[in-house]
């Protein structure tokens, strides 16, 4: 595996590699999730890319940026044991510049959900994965549907700028009590990691419900209200894939979408009907 470091590393690692780019961008902190998304792109391309950056342009004032879980020395042997041809690990310097040219989130599905807890954050990923896209000129890029707003913008903006690239989703990994992977469980503690079970309970619900042919929003999000308590909750939303809301369920075009803070840690959880 050939680590690099800077866009010219990129470039000359790259520049000797035939066919098909499966890239995979992450912020480190690797588990399981980005094992299933890095062994999918290994098996659909002749070489695979990953990113480790941790972007501050998507973080916000007063989010802890120099929190965000770093563990450089295990992001590096999982990916090598994953099959890693190319980890490109910039610094800030590297990807950021002064008084750039930035991309926006759009006005609408940027700013609700995610984007209303967390204005500009979308402004910051969707930037960063701009720029990744055009240093590491991948053939298709992997993305779990967990962060599944973010995902709806990032194939919005290929589609928007006519770029070249396949954006492949895949399903979120849980663990086996439903628990959603995500780099940010390791902020918490056993009881919280028991009330984190709330959010895929009031999904889990969501879903019985629809089962039973109970496909009117407003009950299904009271139910799932119910299940949360006493989570401080962020969003409890039902929308279709283009993420404009909608009243009732409609199969194969819905994503159920939760968002709540355990202790301090906030995390997010959806399921695709
Ligand atoms: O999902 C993430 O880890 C990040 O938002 C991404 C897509 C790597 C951009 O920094």
């Amino acid at each position: 595996m050939i680590i690099a470091r800077s866009i010219l590393e990129l470039r000359k690692a790259l520049e000797v590699k035939k066919g098909s780019v499966g890239f995979v961008p992450t912020m480190g902190a690797l588990h399981i999730g980005h094992r299933t998304l890095i062994d999918a792109a290994r098996r659909e391309n002749d070489t695979v890319v990953v990113s480790i950056f941790v972007n501050p342009t998507q973080f916000l004032p007063g989010e802890d940026l120099s929190k965000y879980p770093r563990r450089e020395e295990a992001d590096f042997k999982i990916c090598e044991l994953s099959g890693v041809d190319v980890l490109f690990y910039p610094d800030v310097s590297g990807m950021y510049g002064e008084d750039e040219v930035r991309i926006c989130a759009p006005d609408l599905r940027g700013y609700i959900l995610e984007g209303a807890s967390r204005p500009g954050h979308f402004d910051g990923v969707l930037t960063v994965v701009m720029k990744l896209f055009n240093q590491v000129r991948p053939t298709r890029a992997y993305f779990g549907k967990k962060d599944a707003q973010q995902l709806a913008l990032i194939t919005q903006m290929v589609e928007n700028f006519f770029m070249n690239v396949m954006i492949i989703p895949l399903d979120t990994v849980r663990e086996s009590d439903g628990l959603a992977l995500s780099s940010r469980n390791v902020y918490l503690d056993s009881i919280q990691r028991q009330e984190a079970l709330k959010l895929s309970a009031a999904l889990k619900k969501a879903t019985e419900m629809v089962m039973r042919g109970e496909v009117e929003s407003n009950a299904i999000e009271a139910q799932m209200r119910r299940i949360l308590e006493p989570l401080e909750v962020e969003y409890v939303a039902i929308v279709n894939r283009a993420f404009q809301s909608l009243s009732q369920v409609v199969i194969g075009d819905t994503i159920v979408l939760v968002a709540a803070r355990v202790g301090t840690t906030r995390l997010i959880d959806n399921v695709w009907m």
